[in-house]
């Protein structure tokens, strides 16, 4: 090996195989980077039911993909190859240099979910949840070896958007902070890189801020959704507006994450919005429902 290689080795994450926990929205297309990324990914759910949708919907995906010429059907059929769907999720962590949970976003479940990873997994093994919201910190209290611990945070849908976040808590070690953000940029994607744990870490933020005008803008009766929708799209040039966003999203994890950032701030601003409860009681979710917001054919 040359020595650039060398270093570049050096440099890099370490990993080879990584498991995901949670074959929903997130954790199928999280697995989808990671296998067209070249690495050996276990896909994990608890039953077999949503991993066989999962990797209906990544066929459907892939095949448009290599339609439309934007990959090539080697490369999805390669990414196929290492690309495996289980239930048995203690054997694939254990086999894993890197997990990224992106189970459901409840605390308790996250929780039970690390406390049984930190007794399977090699130390050395990277912990790293997909959490919008939940701090690291309030996962590592329940796992031995913390300094492994961090969130890797992507963006909806995780096939196409570049960023993601690297959330360390106090005691995530340098060695973690490096290799999962190396990780990371190994999976082709921008690395944002926070310095110390925030609920909302940094895009979530910048997104809750403009989700809250344009709710107080639609509460107020200043003007309707789909019209401060146009505004975000034509005046800012956001791909889409705030209430289409939040139908793509899911309007119960919208709903579920503002219940969650109001159990850990107690802000009477941070319980969910009305408009936002009445939708999710209604089941209108979003997408996945056909209605949210807006109908969906
Ligand atoms: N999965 C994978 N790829 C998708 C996709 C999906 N669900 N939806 C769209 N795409 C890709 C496809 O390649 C699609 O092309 P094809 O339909 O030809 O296959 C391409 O994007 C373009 O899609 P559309 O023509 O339907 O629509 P678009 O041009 O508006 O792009 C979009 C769709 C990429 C989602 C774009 O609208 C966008 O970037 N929206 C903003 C998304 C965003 O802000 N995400 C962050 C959400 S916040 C979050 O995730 C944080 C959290 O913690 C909850």
């Amino acid at each position: 090996q040359s020595l650039q290689g060398q270093a570049q080795a050096d440099g890099g994450s370490g990993v080879e195989t990584a498991t995901v926990i949670g074959a929903g929205t997130m954790g199928s297309q999280i697995a989808a980077v990671a296998a067209l990324a070249g690495f050996h990914t276990y896909l994990v759910d608890i039953a077999e039911e949503p991993l066989a949708q999962a990797v209906d919907q990544l066929r459907s995906r892939f095949d448009r993909d290599v339609e439309k010429g934007r990959r090539t059907r080697e490369d999805v059929e390669a990414a196929w190859e290492r690309l495996i769907t289980t239930t048995d999720r203690d054997a694939a962590a254990a086999a894993s240099d890197i997990v990224v949970e992106a189970a459901v976003e409840d605390l308790d479940v996250k929780r039970r979910i690390f406390a049984e990873l930190d007794s399977v997994c090699s130390p050395d093994t990277i912990l790293a949840t997909n959490s919008s919201n939940i701090v690291p910190s309030r996962l590592a209290e329940v796992v031995e070896h913390g300094g492994r611990m961090c969130n890797l945070h992507f963006f909806n849908p995780a096939l196409v958007m570049e960023c993601v976040e690297l959330v360390p808590h106090h005691g995530t070690s340098e060695e973690t902070r490096r290799r999962a953000g190396a990780f990371a940029e190994e999976l082709g994607k921008t690395l944002v890189t926070l310095k110390q744990e925030i609920p909302g870490f940094v895009a979530n933020r910048l997104l809750n801020a403009i989700r809250r005008e344009a709710l107080s803008l639609y509460d107020q009766g200043v003007a309707d959704f789909p019209d401060i929708d146009a505004a975000a799209r034509t005046a800012l040039r956001h791909p889409m507006g705030p209430f289409e966003l939040m139908d793509l999203v899911g309007i119960d994890v919208v709903y579920l994450i503002r219940q969650a950032e109001h159990a850990q701030t107690g802000d009477p601003e941070d319980l969910p919005d009305p408009a936002i409860a009445e939708l999710y009681e209604a089941g209108r979710l979003g997408r996945k429902t056909g209605r949210g917001w807006y109908s969906y054919a």
